[in-house]
């Protein structure tokens, strides 16, 4: 399929985004990055150069104005769509709902809208493993598992984007879609330039270990140890965010060497599960040094375990992870102590 290599990323200024924005240059890419900062910092751009030596093309966009981003289309000529801009908070959600179905939604729209009308083909979605909520039986899930009703906001709004998705697909679109369900995205690229930026108190496990060591926080709580678990803490699937980031750029060519629309539904993780208590106990390894934690109360929304089946990423796009958690958890730490450096 002709490529003229522009491919847009909305809110290519996040976590996941920034990540994928650097590999795609890696890979002869021009990423053409969409955000307005709600959930980011500018800093990030100075990252990114700092790795591939240019600073990567950026528009002020808020995704959910629709004038804005078709100023964009209007611009550039793209083959591909990589959309992340979403609110993507758990516990947040349950608090805002309105906000994050008003943000997550509109700006699927929206997305979907302009590729249409612009013959811009091919769109991969960051979709969430939150889709499935709590795993019934087995815990290690395929693309086939049940989904159960999403356990937030948040997750319901992932559930909705994909339906959407679907329905566009039934309707007879052109488009080539495909949805990656993420597990726990984790660590920081290696240089130590760009990685996680929680803005105020982080949510995630692995930046609030990080910022606990780092000494910005006093004292880190797990959530929970009654669980029906190996040590009675939740089990999550945490991927390192660069083999996240190779994912997209794996899931975009095979939608470009597609003959006709399609679209397709892959879980993004590594296969494996860690307790949160295994993950503390390898960042002691990793840092040499102890953290500071407690137990507490079990947090509402919770999933009491569960991994990913990867064998379909594998045989459709032909990626796997790569990266260990040990790999994830040095470079998270890396990043804590040199983000603060300048
Ligand atoms: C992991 C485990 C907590 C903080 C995330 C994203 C969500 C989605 C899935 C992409 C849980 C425990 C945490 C703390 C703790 N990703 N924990 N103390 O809830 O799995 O969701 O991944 O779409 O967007 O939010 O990740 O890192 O918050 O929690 O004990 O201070 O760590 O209870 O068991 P979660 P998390």
């Amino acid at each position: 399929m002709k490529d003229n290599r522009n491919i847009l990323v909305t809110g290519g200024a996040g976590f996941i985004g920034s990540h994928t924005v650097v590999e795609l240059i890696n890979k002869g890419f021009n990423p053409v990055i969409v955000d307005d900062f709600r959930n980011s910092d500018t800093k990030v751009l100075k990252g990114i150069n700092a790795i591939v030596g240019q600073d990567p093309i950026m528009r002020f966009v808020d995704v959910t104005n629709k004038e804005q981003l078709k100023a964009v289309f209007e611009e550039f000529s793209f083959s591909g769509i990589i959309h992340f801009a979403a609110y993507k908070a758990v516990g947040e959600s349950v608090a805002k709902p309105l906000a994050y179905y008003r943000n997550n939604i509109d700006g699927l729209l929206n997305c979907l809208e302009l590729a249409e009308e612009f013959k811009v083909l091919n769109f991969v979605f960051s979709s969430s493993c939150t889709v499935y909520g709590e795993p019934k039986g087995t815990k290690i899930v395929t693309e086939l598992s049940e989904t159960q009703e999403a356990n937030s906001p948040y997750g319901a709004t992932k559930q909705m984007c994909e339906r959407i998705i679907s329905d566009v697909h039934k309707s007879g679109s052109n488009l080539r879609m495909l949805n990656l369900r993420y597990f726990n995205p984790v660590g920081a690229h290696p240089s130590g330039n760009i990685g996680e930026l929680p803005i105020g108190r982080p949510n995630n496990l692995i930046p609030y270990i990080t910022q606990t060591a780092a000494g910005l926080l006093n004292e880190l709580t797990v959530y929970g140890n009654d669980y029906n678990t190996n040590d009675g803490t939740c089990v999550r699937d945490y991927i390192h965010v660069v083999d996240l980031a190779e994912a997209h750029i794996k899931g975009y060519e095979w939608l470009n060497n597609l003959s006709e629309p399609k679209t397709e539904t892959i879980n993004v993780g590594t296969g494996n599960g860690s307790s949160v208590l295994e993950i503390i106990h390898t960042f002691e390894k990793v840092s040499n040094q102890s953290l500071n934690w407690k137990f507490g109360p079990r947090r509402e929304g919770d999933v009491e375990e569960i991994f990913a089946d990867t064998s379909k990423a594998q045989e459709l796009i032909g990626w796997n992870a790569d990266r260990t958690i040990e790999d994830a958890i040095a470079d998270a730490w890396n990043w804590e102590k040199k983000r603060r450096d300048e």
